[in-house]
């Protein structure tokens, strides 16, 4: 399939996206910055999308009432707190303030079938 594919070699925080998007498929990123980092991606991705286009977001993310599960996402946490300056795992809770602060109007969280995705939990839909 690689020649339906391009490529933009740019830094998607430190750099404006260029193009105009109905999809944007954003995975295990979060995990790897700081939340004002993080926020400044969203709206980067915000800018970027058609009115009610889709960002959808795979990622490491605590669910729970307590942000403490699921158990594989939290033991995450510490593989980023050893390995990575400011990199950590956040909740549902979290990312969904980021998005509506960052140019979303809806944000849902999408269960998948078990086994499926890289995370037990679900896909994060944010609809611009
Ligand atoms: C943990 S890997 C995830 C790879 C793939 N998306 C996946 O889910 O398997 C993070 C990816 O984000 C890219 N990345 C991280 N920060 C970036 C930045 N500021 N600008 C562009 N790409 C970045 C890295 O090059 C790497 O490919």
């Amino acid at each position: 399939m690689g020649h339906r594919l391009s490529y933009l070699p740019l830094d998607f925080i430190k750099h404006a996206i260029p193009g105009r998007y109905d999809v944007v498929w954003l995975s295990n990123v979060l995990h790897i910055y700081s939340p004002a980092e993080n926020r400044k991606l969203l709206r980067n991705i915000a800018r970027v999308l058609a009115p009610g286009g889709r960002l959808l977001i795979q990622e490491a993310l605590l669910h729970d009432r307590h942000d403490l599960a699921p158990l594989g996402a939290n033991l995450f946490a510490v593989t980023m707190l050893l390995f990575t300056d400011r990199g950590n795992t956040y909740s549902v809770r979290e990312a969904t303030d980021w998005l509506m602060c960052s140019g979303f109007q809806r944000v849902s969280l999408l269960n998948m079938k078990a086994g499926t995705g890289d995370w037990e939990g679900g896909i994060l839909e944010a609809v611009r």
